[in-house]
């Protein structure tokens, strides 16, 4: 045992109290602001909720029994300890209530300006309530959480992420952002810390592409980038519009129709979101936590439809046919085949036909299919590289639908910008995990996320990403708590930074 690793363990040893269960040795924090009720609650989860398994959500674990479960006393998890900051028992209990209030039987269900997406934002409201922080809904039914700063004339630090979901989508995605935040504002507040600028959390509704096919809606609402033809977007699942949906929690949709400015970007000193990593890459690399550089953009189109002719699969020819799968299935290798050339020019480019499918009410092992209608989802840090993708994908359309005899209709493009995060903020944040002795990498993002808005309307911005195991948009989606604190304690971190 190191000298180091022995000091570590007894100045741990001083702040917990120190649990012999038989099997392992459990630090319990004792925070003096936590006291009462948190040090039951720690008590209860370590002792009790080792390994929960919702009644409602099957598939959704925590394995708290993890090799980085921050309170089980291994070297590891002492020596990358970095959440003493902040109360992850406090996180993992809300996210455990979202969990049971929005589990749909396989995984979580918050879709954007839907029922579970309001119920989690109802549960983050009361616990931010009940922590004593001041809470309300702006004009576009986000929710925003405030620490109030001793010169709140000043721009504000702004931090959060969103509480919407993909349909059976993972407890994590989002959420881990907004907890993050709500964690770090309750032990400033509990510790009396009074930052100079105010700190605003924002809860925001709509990230997720799912439902309407434009994603970033709660954050674009509130910078009026909501057009009246977003308005008409209608939901892959109830149809009604999102003008509709907007009207049911009480938005003004005709002041957002408008492109009302509900925010002035000025008005912002920073933007900071927390994240789960959705790729592999931190946990390949063993890393807790990454910082981000990037985020791409992407072109999108909901549904294409490949129009062919019907015909009697024993009858018809290969000549006379005019087969809309062979012909979809031709444009899709063909686009492949660009990707691969893109890449290997040194491109940043992923390509996805996540919808594909010949229509069940007509389809038969017997039919030559007349119709197919696909997604199309190109992705990149450049936008050059994705609109020369585009290009090539039109004329591909155009040449396969003459080749074939088919024709390739396209509905309604959705758009999507790249967007950097501040150099300046990368640097900080690198430096402020190395205080904290939090091992990071440097990283961009694939998927999608509220801070691409806010840097592109020229917010300083910035982004932490925790290691995720299982990737994301699926049920399995795994963060551990030590992780998870981990980032909540750079977060933390840079807000209170940020705000002097
Ligand atoms: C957001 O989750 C995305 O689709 O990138
Ligand atoms: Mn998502
Ligand atoms: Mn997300």
């Amino acid at each position: 045992m190191s000298d180091a690793w022995t000091s570590k363990f007894f100045r741990r040893a001083l702040n917990h109290v120190v649990l012999f269960t038989g099997t392992q040795v459990l630090f319990l924090p004792l925070n003096k602001n936590y006291t009462g009720r948190m040090l039951i609650w720690t008590i209860i989860e370590q002792i009790a909720v080792r390994s929960v398994v919702f009644p409602a959500t099957g598939a959704l674990q925590y394995n708290h029994s993890s090799p980085g479960d921050p309170f089980t006393m291994n070297k590891k998890s002492i020596a990358s300890v970095a959440d003493s900051s902040v109360s992850t028992a406090l996180a993992s209990k809300i996210f455990d209530e979202l969990a049971v209030a929005t589990g749909d039987g396989v995984g979580i269900t918050r879709s954007s300006y839907g029922p579970g997406e309001t119920r989690a934002i109802e549960i983050v409201d009361s616990r931010a309530r009940e922590l004593g922080l001041r809470t309300e809904r702006d004009e576009v039914a986000n929710l925003i959480v405030t620490l109030d700063g001793s010169e709140p004339e000043l721009p504000f630090v702004a931090a959060g992420s969103h509480l919407d979901s993909v349909p059976q989508g993972g407890n994590f995605d989002g959420s881990a952002g907004v907890l993050a935040v709500l964690v770090s504002l309750a032990a400033l507040k509990a510790e009396g810390v009074k930052p100079r600028r105010t700190i605003k959390l924002f809860a925001l509704r709509g990230e997720e592409s799912a439902r309407f096919g434009k994603p970033y809606l709660g954050s674009s609402a509130l910078f009026g980038r909501i057009s009246p033809v977003d308005l008409q977007s209608r939901s892959t699942d109830t149809a009604e519009t999102l003008a509709e949906c907007m009207g049911q929690l009480g938005i003004d949709v005709d002041r957002v129709a408008r492109g009302e400015r509900f925010l002035d970007p000025a008005r912002i000193a920073a933007w900071f979101e927390l994240h789960i990593e959705q790729g592999p890459v931190l946990t390949d690399r063993n890393l807790p936590v990454g910082i981000v550089t990037g985020i791409r953009g992407n072109i999108r189109h909901r549904g294409i439809q490949c129009r062919g002719e019907a015909g009697h699969s024993g009858a018809v020819p290969r000549w006379l046919r005019r087969d809309a799968v062979f012909a979809s299935a031709e444009l899709i290798t063909h686009l492949d085949r660009h990707w691969r050339t893109l890449l290997e020019r040194g491109r940043d480019l992923v390509v996805t036909s996540g919808m594909f499918g010949t229509d069940q009410r007509e389809h038969a092992l017997a039919r030559i299919p007349g119709n197919v209608q696909f997604s199309f989802e190109a992705r990149s840090q450049s936008k050059e590289t994705l609109e020369s993708f585009y290009d090539l994908f039109l004329s591909e359309c155009q040449m396969i639908g003459e080749e074939r005899g088919v024709e390739f209709i396209l509905d309604r493009r959705f758009d999507t910008q790249p967007a950097s995060m501040d150099p300046d903020w990368i640097k900080r944040l690198r430096s402020i995990a190395a205080r904290l002795g939090i091992q990071t990498e440097d990283l961009p993002s694939g998927a999608g996320h509220d801070a691409a808005v806010f840097a592109n309307e020229g917010v300083p911005s910035a982004m932490i990403f925790v290691r995720n195991a299982n990737g994301s948009h699926n049920p399995h989606e795994a963060m551990s708590l030590n992780d998870f604190g981990a980032g909540a304690a750079l977060m933390r971190a840079a807000i209170e930074e940020a705000a002097q």
